[in-house]
């Protein structure tokens, strides 16, 4: 093991979201909701569907593909890939073995994480462990969802919520003090049953003894979650802003898990952070689990909310209970995608919240 971390960070970015638009109008026409209700209680306008063709790993592959591209890197440079999702195409193989194959990543290992919707960040924070210990190189990180697939479409209460898409990030080696300053990742199992799809698995015998009764929706105690998500993310963005050194103030960027306004509001409000400085587009997109977050950082870098040089928090929470956060000073800009050779960067000392 090496006495020094090889600093860590994201070198391209990409994001698909399915074509086909759901809006709360078409919702109107499916369960007793309406425009406004769906507004004022969550921001959201419209959301995307996959398509019968379309699946998770669709999806994944594709915003994986615009990643890379971003990124520069080869597919076969890729020596991991991590796909974070909740709705996988099966149970197994994982998600992360058809989008390997799909990219001629041919030199990766991969798996799925499934942190709900934190995952994007776990799997952030797994593979950045990676390239700061000198073990890998290059990891694909891909947050990816089709929850549609898993949304009752009768109960008004959670389908007016839900999307899907996809984001992906290529990690890499960075210069010193540029990429991933601190994580923060914790999970509360006690909440469990405030958010899940069950059964959904195996924990319990199959009374008819069909794998129909594994298809089921997702169920959740809306107001327990929201006031479990306005703590969280308070805490958790303390936390790791504390950890990286940095105050709320020196934020340039706050990128929360997008999953209704009313929470990010809240949570912006009680860290003391100013409006230019909080991410949102959950209203087109609606609640996309592990890929809101990718999704809302590649629209905010090409809306030129993201520059080079910019200090960034991302917060993500959900089911588990579970919560991860991370900062990272944003090194990536359209024209820096030939970046110099890692080797060259300078290596940061091994810091006591590291070890
Ligand atoms: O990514 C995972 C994390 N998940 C979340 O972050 C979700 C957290 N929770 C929330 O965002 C909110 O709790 C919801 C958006 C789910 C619900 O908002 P709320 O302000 O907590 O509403 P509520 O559950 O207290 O419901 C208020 C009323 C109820 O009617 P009564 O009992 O007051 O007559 C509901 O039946 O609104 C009714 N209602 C609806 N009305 C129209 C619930 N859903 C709907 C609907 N359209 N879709």
């Amino acid at each position: 093991m090496p006495a020094v971390l090889q600093p860590a960070g994201i070198l391209g970015v990409g994001s698909y979201a399915p074509e086909k638009v759901l809006t709360n109008q078409d919702l109107e026409a499916i369960v007793e909701t309406n425009h406004d209700w769906i507004v004022s209680r969550t921001g959201i306008t419209e959301r995307r569907l996959a398509g019968v063709d379309e699946s998770t790993s669709s999806l994944a592959i594709e915003a994986a593909r615009r990643a890379l591209a971003d990124s520069g890197v080869d597919p076969a440079a890729i020596d991991l890939v991590i796909v974070a999702t909740t709705t996988p195409d099966a149970l197994f193989p994982a998600t992360a073995s058809l989008v390997q194959h799909a990219l001629g990543a041919v030199n990766a290992a991969a798996f799925d994480l499934s942190a709900a919707c934190s995952g994007f960040i776990y799997a952030m924070a797994v593979g950045s462990q990676f390239i700061q210990t000198g073990v890998y190189r290059h990891v694909l990180v891909v947050g990816a969802e089709t929850l549609s697939r898993i949304t009752n479409w009768q109960d008004r209460t959670t389908c007016v919520l839900f999307g899907d898409g996809a984001g992906a990030a290529v990690l890499g080696p960075v210069g010193c003090g540029d990429g991933f300053l601190s994580f923060d990742l914790g999970s509360d199992g006690a909440g469990a049953d405030l958010l899940s799809v069950v059964p959904g698995g195996f924990g319990h015998e199959l009374t008819t003894g069909s794998p129909d009764e594994l298809r089921c929706s997702i169920k959740m105690a809306g107001q327990e979650v929201f006031k479990f998500a306005v703590k969280v993310v308070e805490e958790s963005t303390r936390r790791v802003l504390q950890r990286a050194g940095l105050t709320a103030d020196d934020l340039d960027l706050f990128v929360p898990h997008q999953a209704n306004v009313r929470i990010i509001d809240a949570a912006a409000k009680r860290l003391g952070l100013r409006e230019p400085q909080v991410f949102s587009n959950v209203h087109r997109y609606g609640n996309t689990s592990a890929a809101s977050i990718p999704l809302a950082l590649v629209e905010a870098r090409e809306t030129g909310r993201l520059r080079p040089g910019d200090r960034v928090a991302l917060v993500g929470f959900g089911a588990g209970l579970s919560w991860a956060s991370c900062v990272m000073r944003w090194s990536k800009s359209p024209t820096d995608t030939a970046r110099g050779p890692a080797s060259e960067a300078p290596f940061r000392e091994l810091e006591e919240h590291d070890r």
